[in-house]
């Protein structure tokens, strides 16, 4: 029976524009929702931008328009963005609205029903001269850490230490350059402890969460949930909270409740009902695609919310890793940072498309867009494959046939036939399932392995000779070939939506001008053939050349040097250390290390570990990602920079020592829980290992 699905993606920020890791998102869900309305399931996507907070009311004052104008300026040049890289978005709302306004007072009022909202004095850093309070990343100052200069006020992008802004040494207002002060303020809180049971339940049910979030999960909820500071003080855009007057819901309050909001206009237009979707009894699907950088709120907040409110919660919020650019973080001084409209002044939106989702699976790591492996895959599965299936039959046909093959069932190569109605049996509906479980890299894979086929099967036969001796031979061939096409057509729609609307067209399967049936599930038929005069003949994917991408890439340049935006980390701050540093650290690591007290040792925790799984991590050649079981103290997940000497086949199911109570760090692949020991002579790097077997999560002392 036909499924009823509600996908959503993160709101984008109304502060800037779109750019590549918006689109590995949108991309995502896009291709969810077309694969659910592949596999015939019944699917929306919904959206909206994300207009909230200071940042937006900075800009807006300094360009001088109203943070509304601002808003709206966004808003068409998101949804256009979005259109122009085919993300189909059956609603685009705004949380700047009426709708959302009535949603964020509703759900405020549920929690407080609940008695889930206190208030509490604050004290937070001021400038004076602004006449505001300043959010974190409006303070820099020097790191209290690594004493690294120019550090945001809540973290050091040197050393990754978090800390709090009264730390900063020599702090400045990033508006103003002025010294902040410590001022007071009575804040609204969300007491999201008292919510932690419906939590566990949520997150214990089946497929909530992917493995690697439980465990982040499973951490923060050890580290014991913390009450959310929900209010922020004038002058802020947002909406003000019932009953004050001058303090606002901080964005994140009302951002998520644009999920609801964009469901209630999307109902209200299509004559839907919004309990359909969000009630308490709703058997509809909903999953939220998020980055791995905002679980926080998506599995601990967001949840505890609906909660309170009487809603259903998501069935999953599907994380993905983020997107990375030969090996490194998207930088604006590489000119990787690449906005979406300067890629779409460059390139087509579906080589884009294909290739994130030839490397797409459902987990978290990150997604890099290696150039080189970009210009490859374009050039010699896109174009060499695919394309080239259409082009040589086509021009045949068009050419030599008048536009007309034989159909399928008349075909006397019964193996070649085979294959082709193999594919229109299993391999469509696998292709299917597999976008529906996000494995998109796989489902690409077998539409490449029926192309490759047919290409082969082309060449083998050579019907441009055979065209001489026996034509109705050649246009046989033809019939396998364009039966073919269509169900790749078909089977690539989620990932490649215009060239399946030009193979459409050539197959003569629109209706008319502006429309065309589109080529889901019920039309997988390979049915092509007969008296229908095929054709014109259009040309699908032209070659990609490293001069597109150097293009591309000095346009991101010039833009970053035309006017950065405030809320942007400078570039400088993303620099890598001076050189004089790495000498003091290398002068640091010869000198012998001070003498330590037996009550130091002991604040090691040293326990065996069992490596229970072990990966690579895209974009990191020194690291290996290692699952290890610690008996008593549950699965870790580890980073180890051991790769130079292990292949991950080489650490499963080997027992190691790891130290358990390294303070958690977040890096950008994801969360290191713990330290696995080995010794390293520089070349070779080997693990400790107790010498007998014993049982995971025993002490080592
Ligand atoms: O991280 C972001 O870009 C946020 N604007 C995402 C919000 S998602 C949802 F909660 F609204
Ligand atoms: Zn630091």
């Amino acid at each position: 029976m036909s499924k009823r699905i509600l996908v959503t993606a993160a709101l984008p920020y109304a502060n800037g524009p779109i750019h590549l890791g918006h689109m590995l998102e949108h991309t995502q869900v896009d291709v969810f929702v077309r694969g659910h309305r592949l596999a015939g399931n019944d699917a929306i996507f919904l959206c909206a931008d994300d207009t909230h907070g200071t940042a937006i009311e900075v800009n807006a004052a300094k360009r001088g328009i109203t943070p509304e104008e601002l808003v709206r300026q966004s808003a068409e040049q998101h949804v256009r963005d979005f259109k122009d890289f085919l993300v189909h978005h059956d609603h685009y709302g705004s949380t700047n609205s009426d709708t959302n306004r009535r949603w964020a007072e509703t759900f405020y009022e549920k929690a407080r029903a609940a008695g889930h909202i206190f208030q509490k004095d604050v004290e937070q850093m001021f400038d004076h001269k602004a006449g505001r309070f300043l959010p974190d990343r409006y303070i820099k100052g020097t790191c209290p850490v690594c004493k690294s200069p120019d550090q945001y006020g809540d973290s050091c992008e040197k050393c990754g230490r978090t800390y709090d802004p009264r730390d900063l040494i020599d702090p400045k207002s990033v508006l103003t350059g002025e010294k902040p002060v410590s001022r007071n303020s009575i804040h609204y809180f969300y007491d999201l402890p008292k919510n932690e049971a419906p939590l566990r339940a949520w997150l214990d049910s089946a497929g909530s969460v992917q493995g690697e979030v439980r465990n982040f999960a499973e951490t923060w909820l050890k580290e014991g949930l913390k009450p959310w500071d929900i209010s922020r003080d004038g002058p802020y855009f947002g909406f003000r909270i019932p009953g004050e007057k001058d303090k606002y819901f901080y964005v994140w309050l009302d951002a998520p409740i644009g999920y609801v909001s964009a469901t209630d206009e999307w109902c209200a237009r299509s004559g839907r009902k919004l309990e359909e979707f969000w009630g308490k009894d709703s058997t509809a699907e909903l999953y939220h695609f998020i980055g791995k950088d905002i679980l926080y709120f998506h599995i601990l907040f967001w949840p505890a919310l609906l909660h309170d409110a009487g809603f259903r919660k998501p069935d999953a919020v599907h994380a993905h890793g983020m997107l990375t650019a030969n090996g490194e973080k998207l930088s604006k001084s590489r000119g990787t940072f690449i906005n979406a409209r300067t890629y779409l002044d460059q390139l087509p939106p579906e080589l884009f498309r294909y290739y994130l989702c030839s490397k797409f699976s459902p987990r978290l790591e990150d997604l890099d867009l290696n150039f080189d492996d970009f210009i490859g895959r374009v050039n010699g599965e896109l174009v060499n494959n695919l394309t080239n299936l259409f082009s040589r039959s086509m021009q045949i046909v068009t050419g030599k046939l008048g536009g007309r093959i034989p159909r399928l069932a008349d075909v006397t190569d019964a193996a070649a036939r085979d294959v082709v109605l193999a594919f229109e049996r299993d391999g469509l509906p696998e292709v299917g399932r597999l976008y529906t479980e996000r494995e998109y890299g796989l489902a690409i894979r077998k539409v490449l392995d029926l192309s490759d086929y047919v290409n082969k099967y082309i060449q083998d036969k050579a019907p441009w000779a055979l065209l001489k001796t026996d034509p109705a031979a050649a246009a046989q061939v033809l019939s396998i070939a364009l039966n073919a096409g269509k169900l790749v057509a078909v089977a690539m729609h989620p990932v490649l939506p215009r060239f399946a609307d030009l193979v459409a067209r050539m197959f003569k399967l629109h209706d008319g001008p502006g429309e065309w049936r589109p080529l889901i599930a019920r039309d997988g038929k390979a049915d092509l053939g007969g008296e229908t005069e095929y054709g014109p003949f259009v040309r699908l994917f032209e070659r990609v050349e490293k001069k597109h991408i150097e293009s591309l890439v000095a346009a991101t340049h010039a833009e970053a040097g035309a006017a950065p935006p405030v809320t942007t980390p400078t570039t400088t701050a993303a620099a890598a250390a001076p050189p004089k540093k790495k000498k003091e650290e290398k002068k640091g690591e010869a000198e012998p290390p001070a003498l330590i007290g037996i009550e130091d040792f002991g604040k090691l925790d040293l326990r065996v570990g069992l490596v229970k799984e072990a990966n690579l991590v895209e974009g990191a050649d020194k690291l290996l990602r290692l699952t290890v079981d610690l008996g008593p103290l549950g699965m870790k997940n580890v980073f180890a920079g051991i790769r130079k000497s292990y292949a991950p086949a080489d650490m499963v199911g080997k027992r190691v020592v790891v130290l358990a109570n390294l303070a958690p760090r977040q890096m950008k692949f994801g969360l290191s829980e713990a330290m696995v020991l080995a010794a390293d002579d520089g070349e070779l790097c080997r693990v400790i290992q107790p010498a007998g077997d014993v049982a995971p999560g025993n002490k080592v002392r």
